[in-house]
């Protein structure tokens, strides 16, 4: 579905380079939930960036569905971005005004969104909470809402980068199993630090100092006995 050939990431940081990806090559498989493992400052949030399109690579590229990001338009680029893609960050970035359904209908201009965004919320567990405000539900609440408005317009690409961090245990795993549970014919791609959060991932890439150190294949481990 996306594939990086030879990607990096330079930054230029008071006149020092800095490496953050360093020459990745990779892909992100139909119906996957890939994970990337890595402590800090390995450069997993600049891959999740690259992946989708949010940065540039300095050198190599990006292909999705086997077409470089760079030969598109911009139009065509935020099209992607805002209609296949999905994303989900650290912290729950949420409209403060707006109750958990506005929240995620924001985000869809499809004429059912508001439906959508109730099945999605229920499903989520959030049934009781949809004409709620951010500051009337918990951070694992919150970041529900997030996950909802990532999913909601059948975006095929989710892109979490350290969604767990600032919650639970807990919390964090059922907000990992809700966006797992939905990558159906699209994929889940998700950045943490935490090895915990990814006991469902497919695959995972363990990254280090801006490269792919190794590939964990998982999915065989959750074939269930007859
Ligand atoms: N905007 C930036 N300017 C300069 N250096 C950056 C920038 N963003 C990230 N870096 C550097 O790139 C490396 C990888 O960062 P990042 O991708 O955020 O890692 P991670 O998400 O694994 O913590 C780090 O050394 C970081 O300091
Ligand atoms: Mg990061």
């Amino acid at each position: 579905m996306i594939r990086a050939e030879g990607a990096s990431l330079v930054f230029q940081d008071h006149g020092r380079a800095v490496a953050a990806c360093r020459e990745i090559s990779m892909e992100v498989r139909p119906g996957e939930f890939l994970g990337i493992l890595g402590p800090s400052g390995s450069g997993k949030s600049s891959l999740l960036y690259l992946l989708s399109g949010l940065r540039v690579p300095t050198a190599g590229r990006i292909l999705y569905q086997d077409r470089p990001l760079e030969s598109l338009s911009d139009e065509e680029r935020a099209r992607i971005r805002l209609r296949e893609f999905g994303f989900v960050f650290q912290l729950p970035h949420l409209l403060g005004y707006l109750t958990s359904v506005e929240n995620v209908v924001v985000a869809n201009p499809s004429p059912d969104a508001e439906e959508e965004a109730v099945r999605l919320l229920t499903e989520i567990g959030l049934g009781d909470h949809l004409h709620r405000r951010p500051h009337e539900l918990s951070g694992g609440q919150r970041q529900r809402v997030c996950v909802a408005r990532a999913l909601a317009g059948g975006r095929r690409i989710i892109f979490a980068d350290e969604p767990t961090a600032a919650l639970d245990h807990h919390s964090g795993l059922r907000v990992v199993q809700q966006l797992a549970r939905h990558r159906g014919e699209g994929a889940l791609v998700m950045v943490t630090h935490d090895p915990s959060m990814l006991e469902e991932a497919d695959r995972i890439l363990h990254l280090a100092d801006g490269q792919i150190e190794r590939e964990e294949l998982r999915s065989p481990s959750k074939i269930e006995a007859p």
